[in-house]
């Protein structure tokens, strides 16, 4: 029998790395980044309506808009409503609790979470491949989004290859604003488009669980450029850094910064010390 109501968690992911390539002429980066699911997430409720709708619970600051100012959960409905003959209404709710455009993914796993469960409420059937093609054209981040699992992402951030990833321990820092990606890009190719190291060694560190060796690694090529115009954003990863984190990086396009910690109890203490989150990641994806 169909389930009448379908929940899905939809996490945040950060980046242990970010690497910005080149810019291509679609006006998109070419990027090689890791990416991995932590404990924050988003909660995605579908459940049968006359018409398509999208009720975002939480504060209104947190609602977040898609192109031409949709809700990515919505376009994403749109999307699959599209591609399944038995589509129909739905009431899609989101308890919201990712920061928008703090470099989380928020938009992009609500997006992903409300995929999964459309899919399911409706008994669409489509496949994986089909929805992350879907996923795409959404948002750079969804398909991986759509894996919920550590992946290596490249392309625009639409080729995903899985990867090993140990858990970590994390203090999360929210600046209580938000950084547009568009931006981010461009001021990179306006800053000297630099590009980081080769990530073996920290895909090596990650893979075995190695913070003290990872700490040191973390890098993300769009930090640089973005904290010239956003100076607090450096000032949070000193202040990890000054607290003890084993390494600081700015998670996406910002502006959230993550500290990496030794264990959980290092995690709590440097979460309390700035003010953040402990957060663990990866973790079991929604998806
Ligand atoms: O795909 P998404 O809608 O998330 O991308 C938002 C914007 O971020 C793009 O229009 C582009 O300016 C920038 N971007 C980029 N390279 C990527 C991903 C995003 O330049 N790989």
């Amino acid at each position: 029998m169909t389930p009448r109501v379908v929940r899905r968690e939809a996490r945040a992911k950060i980046n242990v790395f970010l690497r910005v390539l080149g810019a291509r002429e679609d006006g998109y980066h070419e990027l090689e980044s890791l990416v991995v699911p932590i404990s924050l997430s988003d909660v995605v409720t579908v459940e049968p309506a006359e018409a398509l709708r999208v009720e975002v619970e939480g504060a209104a600051e947190l609602a977040g808009e898609g192109p031409g100012g949709l809700n990515l959960a919505l376009v994403a409905a749109l999307a699959l409503a599209d591609a399944c003959p038995d589509a129909a209404g739905a009431l899609i709710r989101i308890q919201k609790r990712i920061p928008v455009a703090g470099g989380l993914g928020g938009g992009s796993a609500d997006a992903a979470a409300t995929l999964h469960a459309l899919n399911e409420l409706w008994g669409c059937d489509v496949d994986p491949a089909t929805l992350a093609g879907m996923g795409e054209h959404i948002g750079s981040d969804v398909p991986a989004m759509l894996v919920g699992e550590p992946v290596l992402m490249t392309g625009r951030g639409e080729r995903l290859a899985p990867v090993a990833c140990a858990v970590l321990h994390w203090a999360l820092v929210d600046l209580g604003f938000g950084v547009r990606s568009p931006d981010a890009y461009r001021w990179w190719d306006e800053n000297g488009a630099r590009t980081g190291p080769d990530p073996d060694a920290l895909l090596a560190a990650a893979a075995g669980g190695d913070p003290a060796a990872l700490g040191p690694l973390l890098f993300n090529d769009l930090e640089a450029p973005v904290v010239a115009r956003h100076p607090a954003i450096g000032e949070a990863t000193a202040r990890l850094l000054a607290a003890g984190a084993l390494g600081a990086v700015m998670s996406g396009s910002g502006s959230s910064v993550v500290g990496l910690a030794r264990d959980e109890d290092h995690a709590r203490a440097l979460a309390a010390a700035v003010e953040g989150t402990p957060v663990v990641g990866p973790t079991a994806g929604g998806g």
